[in-house]
């Protein structure tokens, strides 16, 4: 019996307790029969929980691009792996067959190793979405450098901590890349973000928009010319299960951002099956995600997932405003789109629209709707369901974090009856739990709690790049023995999960992870701010938008609200990025805190929602007069 493929939800729930009476036997048979190893492990996982020590296939040798790439191509090189829909849509797709991908990439491979790097560098791939970014991390993988995707649409500043934390030797950007009528000049940027990295060597350069550049000598270097010169022969590292494939960098409650550390067998095994399964793909299926990859959801879900499962997945460069708001419904047609997984601020924002943009869209070739990100409202839910899938296709809306690596908790399509807003059901092998207050677990249905997992999966990040205490203070210490994935949740009656939110001071603003420390430190450092607070509010098509009370230095008292608020918000810009820019900002004289100088954050939340009931018992506030000033003055 394989267990690769669950046929029904009798099979679901057999499996189910498969992997969880037998894990290693489970996880075992699916590894030995659906990939090819150099060599098999000597345990299938071994692990400490107490010290946030995770090993999956222990000691097999694997290389995860021979696995996605090289292995298909006997019986699929000629299909296309990678459809290429540029941002402007008179420009024609590309469509990239798996016998391409492989001359890319082993191109791209030899192009890195010619320039020095070997197994464990770390390269940092700071790309729009063009194929070169697929290339340079399949190359990287390949060769097993270890690749560090920056979202192309963070700024010099957040691009220059991501880079010197990992010590980068390495990054390959482009001339600049396009998204609906902008055009970014990405290659600035990396300039700007430089003049702070001093273990970068060399800037490889694609490129896309051929605006005019600057190219420094002795570091860069235009990517084609090398390309064109480089032999498409090139053998794959052999690499050991636990060697690190990559770092991701997401924002936490405080400190700078912690560069998560996936390695490489069990995330392979867990993405390829996470991906069949979720979304019941079929062999000729074509599969959209319109995630960038520089988010996890494109690493998982754009990459590595659909190939190493030999699938055709579709690369957008550009985004569902333009040229108008039916360009998704436009690329769903065009390319005859089976599989679209998008995230519900997308949803939010394409359902305000006139619904003349998607009604003359039949979206005939649509099998399967999938959400990621935050929690999907009611409305979004339905609007998606009925608009995009049609009353018939399955929405699998699907709960996982930049840490788990793939999908936790989510219907599998044609098979788990939907529920909307709840994410269902945990995939085989994930073992979730709510916690209460006094972290006991909660036994029963109908109940709500911390959402954490008492039992390692494969693809679960295995450190914070540098800082290992950090992980397991993070993740393993609140709730000790468990991962703790600061996720509020419930569980309704037949055990199905709905997730409600953070419980930390995670913001999700349009489906982006926003950590309120750094956004306060941004505010700080502006020289009239004394001290900051953000919170999150519920906002129509983002979510959530941030909330800032601040409290001005004497010397700023005197200055113009509308220009100080202009000021703060570059700086938010320039140090974080757009997307952290606050939608509202109060100038208040003090923030409420407790006697032990914590700010009462929960009292600030609810200002911002515009609910006035039930601060709770405020008298023992050091300031509890400042809660009064604060709601007269809420804007
Ligand atoms: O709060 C949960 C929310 O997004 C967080 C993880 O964010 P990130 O690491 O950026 O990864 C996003 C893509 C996997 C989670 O802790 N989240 C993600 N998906 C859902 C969700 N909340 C509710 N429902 C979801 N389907």
């Amino acid at each position: 019996m394989s267990y690769y493929k669950i046929e029904s939800l009798e099979q679901y729930f057999k499996h189910y307790n498969k992997s969880i009476r037998e894990p290693r036997k489970f996880w075992g048979k699916i590894a030995e029969e659906n990939f090819t190893w150099y060599q098999q492990w000597e345990k299938v996982v071994e692990f400490n929980m107490a010290e946030a020590d995770v090993k999956w296939f222990v000691d097999a040798k694997v290389n995860i691009v021979k696995n996605a790439i090289d292995r298909h191509l006997a019986r699929r090189g000629t299909k296309t792996a990678i459809i290429f829909e540029p941002n402007n849509p008179d420009e024609p797709a590309l469509h990239i067959s798996y016998n391409e991908l492989h001359q890319r990439v082993c191109k791209m491979a030899n192009v890195l190793r010619a320039q020095g790097i070997t197994k464990g560098d770390r390269v940092c791939i700071y790309l729009p979405m063009m194929p070169e970014l697929a290339v340079s991390v399949l190359a990287c993988a390949r060769i097993g450098a270890i690749h560090s995707v920056v979202f192309a649409g963070f700024s010099a500043a957040a691009l220059a901590t991501r880079i010197s934390d990992s010590e980068c030797k390495m990054v390959i950007t482009s001339d600049g890349g396009y998204r609906g009528n902008k055009t970014i000049d990405l290659k600035s940027i990396v300039d700007e973000a430089l003049q702070s990295c001093p273990s970068v060597q060399t800037v490889l350069v694609a490129k896309r928009t051929h605006e005019r550049i600057n190219m420094r000598p002795d570091r860069d270097i235009l990517l084609q010319p090398q390309l064109d010169a480089a032999s498409d022969n090139n053998v794959a590292e052999i690499m050991d299960a636990e060697d690190p494939l990559f770092i991701l960098y997401t924002s936490g409650s405080t400190g700078k951002p912690k560069g998560m550390v996936h390695t490489t067998a069990g995330y392979m095994v867990y993405t390829a099956y996470t991906f069949k399964n979720v979304f019941n793909y079929e062999e000729n299926d074509i599969f959209w995600c319109t995630a960038d990859i520089g988010w996890i959801t494109g690493h998982s879900y754009i990459l590595y997932g659909p190939l190493l499962n030999g699938a055709t997945t579709v690369m957008f460069e550009g985004v569902p405003s333009y040229p108008d708001f039916s360009r998704f419904w436009e690329v769903i047609e065009k390319h005859k789109v089976t599989h679209f997984y998008t995230a519900p601020t997308a949803i939010r924002a394409l359902a305000k629209e006139n619904i003349d943009y998607i009604q003359p869209f039949p979206l005939k070739s649509l099998k399967v709707i999938g959400s990621v990100g935050e929690p999907i409202n009611e409305e979004a839910w339905h609007w998606y369901n009925d608009h995009v899938g049609g009353k018939r296709c399955p929405l699998v809306d699907t709960w996982w974090q930049t840490e788990t690596g793939g999908i936790m908790i989510s219907p599998l399509a044609f098979i788990t009856p939907t529920k909307p807003t709840y994410a269902s059901l945990p995939l085989p092998g994930i073992q979730p739990v709510l916690m209460d207050e006094k972290r006991n677990e909660i036994e029963g249905n109908q109940v709500t709690g911390s959402l954490c997992i008492k039992f390692p999966w494969p693809s679960i990040a295995r450190t914070i790049w540098g800082d290992h205490q950090r992980y397991k203070d993070t993740y393993f210490s609140t709730f000790p023995g468990k991962y703790f994935t600061g996720d509020g949740a419930l569980r309704d009656e037949v055990g199905y999960y709905r997730i409600t939110g953070r419980v930390d001071d995670v913001i999700i603003v349009s489906g982006h992870n926003l950590g309120t420390a750094p956004i306060e430190d941004a505010i700080n450092e502006h020289p009239a701010v004394a001290e900051s607070a953000i919170v999150g509010f519920p906002h129509d098509i983002k979510g959530n938008a941030l909330y800032g009370y601040i409290i001005l230095k004497e010397t700023g008292e005197s200055r113009d609200r509308t220009n100080l608020a202009n000021e703060i918000n570059m700086m938010i810009s320039h140090q974080i990025g757009p997307i952290a820019k606050l939608d509202k900002i109060q100038f208040v004289s003090g923030l409420p805190k407790t006697r032990s100088g914590k700010i009462m954050r929960r009292i600030l939340r609810k200002i911002a929602e515009g609910d006035f009931s039930n601060f709770g018992d405020i008298s023992t506030l050091l300031n509890p007069e400042i809660v009064e000033e604060i709601k007269d003055g809420r804007i």
